[in-house]
């Protein structure tokens, strides 16, 4: 096989903030390390597309490459073509990759749609929005032998890596008490998010509170009992109405509480791209012991002649860990940080799993990538369906809360895992 044949095919489904800030400028670093093959991205009309293919930042990062445009870049900005992700999922060779980075509600449709096609999948969190969904997305993947990596990047920061090792050794006790903070800039209301970020749809805690939860989740093992969740109402600017604000206390299996207070409301004229962290507070014998996130102000500070940092500022809090584009020792520059480090690490499963079975026979190959995906499950580093269903039923308690204002729901595991409310 030559090395284009080994190199995966990636599809992008979706062409917004999520594949112009981290996927697209991954995957063609990915590609000029020969992981990745050809590159096509789907969104719903050509407008996405063509503000990616013009991005001067992403031009001069990855000289000389680029992608296949679906729809074309000369088709009308105003068409819509909301099914044209199957066709191209439909012409793509099989168990090629799959990129999902569509609004949260279209997750579901866009995965299976890629399983049935036999591709392996990485999907922007969270997966879906269903613990149902979750169950069949693994069913089917494994029954195909298909990996699907969730896109939960946070576990890849080194912080959290630490956390992880050193929560197992016992070097802190056990969390009891904690609380967790994320909040988007307030210019995320005048973006597409108008258009979808409504009160029927989503909220605060499941867009951005399900990366604490899963990282807490991460560090611990501890699963999430009960789930309340308050929200505060507004309108975007188009007039939709959505849950702005959010706080959610999650009860853990020991009895642990923490408390996740979300938003799209940081101001823009403040110095952080949004405002983050993790507090953790653990009990172990006759002294306590602590994690304490600072994930906003990392140390770096940068003050620009121009209005060129986060949402126009000149003054900024710069965060070296997520994903930042540095020069490195060939033309262009790479990115770098535990954002690139996720969406590499699940590539490169997908491409190691399509490695170490390429010389067996069908049934031998779909029985050793089976068990390549079972070991990834286990070893519980990159997300899964397997190892991250948690997240659904957080997600799907969640949702029962805020529109029953704050209402406790629990959530139940055994043989048939299920969220209920209290009363
Ligand atoms: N920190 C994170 O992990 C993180 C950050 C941002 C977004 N996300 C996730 O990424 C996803 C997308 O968010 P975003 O901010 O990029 O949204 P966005 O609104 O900027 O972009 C959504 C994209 O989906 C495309 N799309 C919608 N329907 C489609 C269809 N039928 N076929 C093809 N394309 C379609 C649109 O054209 C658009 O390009 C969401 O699930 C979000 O939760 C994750």
């Amino acid at each position: 096989m030559d090395k284009v044949n080994k190199a995966l095919d990636v599809v992008i489904v979706g062409g917004g903030m999520i594949t112009n800030d981290l996927i697209l400028p991954s995957v063609y670093h990915l590609q000029r390390l020969g992981v990745v093959g050809q590159i096509t991205i789907c969104a719903l009309n050509s407008a996405p597309l063509k503000a990616l293919a013009e991005n001067q930042e992403i031009r001069a990062a990855f000289p000389g490459q680029g992608f296949t445009a679906k729809p074309a870049l000369t088709e009308p900005a105003e068409r819509a073509y909301p099914d044209l992700y199957r066709e191209v999922i439909a012409a793509a060779r099989p168990r090629q990759a799959v990129i999902v980075a569509v609004p949260d509600q279209f997750h579901y449709p866009v995965v299976m749609e890629a399983l049935r096609h036999d591709q392996h999948v990485l999907c922007v969190k969270p997966l879906v929005l269903r613990y149902a969904q979750t169950v069949e997305v693994e069913k089917l993947a494994l029954e195909r032998g298909l990996f699907v990596g969730v896109e939960y990047h946070k576990r890849f920061d080194r912080r959290a890596l630490m956390a992880k090792r050193q929560y197992a050794l016992g070097h802190f006790g056990e969390f009891t008490m904690g609380e967790a903070k994320l909040i988007e800039p307030y210019y995320y209301r005048h973006s597409n998010f108008q258009n979808w970020f409504t009160c029927d749809q989503t909220d605060p805690f499941v867009y951005i509170g399900c990366h604490y939860v899963d990282l807490v989740y991460f560090i611990t093992g501890l699963n999430p009992a009960a789930v309340s969740v308050s929200g505060v109402k507004g309108h975007f600017p188009n007039g939709k109405e959505g849950y702005l604000w959010s706080n959610a206390r999650v009860r853990y299996e020991n009895g642990a509480l923490l408390s996740v207070t979300d938003g799209l409301g940081y101001p823009d004229e403040a110095a952080g791209s949004n405002d983050q962290g993790l507090l953790m507070y653990c009990e172990g014998p006759n002294r306590s012991g602590m994690i304490k996130h600072d994930d906003q102000d990392r140390g770096v500070h940068h003050c620009y002649l121009e209005n060129i940092g986060c949402g126009g500022k000149r003054f900024n809090y710069v965060s070296p860990d997520f994903y930042r584009l540095v020069a490195w020792e060939q033309p262009g520059f790479k990115p770098v940080g535990y954002g690139y480090d996720s969406v590499a690490a699940s590539i490169e499963s997908m491409a190691r799993i399509e490695r170490e079975t390429a010389a067996l026979a069908a049934p031998a190959a779909l029985e050793k990538r089976r068990e390549l995906i079972r070991g990834i499950d286990a070893t519980g580093i990159i997300a899964t369906p397997a190892n991250s269903f948690i997240n659904e039923l957080v997600v799907e308690a969640a949702r029962l809360s805020i529109t029953a204002d704050g209402e406790w729901v629990n959530i139940l595991y055994g043989a048939n895992p299920h969220v209920e409310k209290r009363n």
